[in-house]
């Protein structure tokens, strides 16, 4: 039987964090550190499927240039996830990211909370997703694993859907393993439909083999844990050591 090959894209927006609380009013200075590039070239170098950006409205980690950059300079593929406002989309269209991943965006959050409406903004999204995909880009929903929102996602002529573990992740015990019936019937029901399934969100090393009943799944979004452990390992151990978990993924 063929080994489902199970993708993982790194997330290197904390390296970018680190950068920020230090030079964030002197980007150009030759001390700015740690480098976006020298990140994604390292998890590149380790066996990371694609490297994966945030380019928040409020500019917190990622920057234009360091978009612009990784674009130039990676041999892998860039996925940039992205809320829907007309500026980023602009930047989305000019940088062509080989996949955007659409995200809900709150100004105050510390992170990513929750999935996107798919279903309650479907002309909006739908508007973005063709622009995308006429310019080269494959486009993925971050969204809850709510049936609905599947649905939506593929209506609206999403390409891929990336469901939101969050609550999976920061659940244990019953309420995890009810978390991962709805992951699984989502993933179901997406692939049904002709969606690539995804999933990312506050998955770790110990985290991840409880997610191995949900089928289907096609890539991992992987950053804070990993991002984490490179402060201890390094981070081309870090993605080694994410890739040796995944590696038992069974589809
Ligand atoms: N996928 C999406 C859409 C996200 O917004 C995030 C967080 O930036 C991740 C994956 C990665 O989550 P984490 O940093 O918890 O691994």
């Amino acid at each position: 039987m063929p080994q489902p090959n199970l993708l993982l894209g790194v997330n290197i927006d904390h390296v970018v964090t680190l950068r920020q609380a230090r030079y964030r009013a002197m980007l150009d200075s030759p001390n700015a550190e740690p480098s976006v590039l020298s990140a994604a070239l390292e998890a590149e170098a380790a066996g990371a499927h694609s490297i994966t950006v945030h380019l928040r409205a409020d500019r917190r980690h990622i920057q234009d240039d360091d978009v612009r950059l990784l674009r130039q300079s990676i041999r892998t593929k860039l996925n940039l996830e992205m809320g829907n406002t007309r500026e980023i989309l602009d930047i989305a269209l000019a940088v062509r990211p080989d996949f955007v991943c659409m995200v809900p965006e709150n100004r105050e959050e510390v992170t990513t909370e929750g999935g996107l409406d798919v279903a309650g903004q479907r002309e909006a999204l739908r508007a973005t997703v063709e622009a995308l995909g006429d310019n080269g880009t494959r486009v993925s929903m971050f969204i809850d694993p709510d049936l609905d929102q599947v649905r939506a996602s593929a209506d609206i002529g999403a390409a891929m859907i990336e469901l939101h573990t969050g609550t999976f992740a920061n659940h244990a015990g019953d309420q995890r393993r009810a978390e991962v019936e709805r992951l699984r019937a989502a993933a179901e029901l997406g692939h049904e439909l002709g969606l690539q399934i995804n999933a990312g969100h506050g998955l770790t090393t110990r985290n991840l083999p409880d997610l191995w009943p949900v089928p289907h799944l096609a890539e991992l979004n992987i950053g804070h844990h990993i991002v984490s452990r490179a402060i201890f390992i390094g981070l081309q151990a870090a993605v080694k050591e994410m890739l040796a978990v995944m590696a038992a993924y069974r589809g």
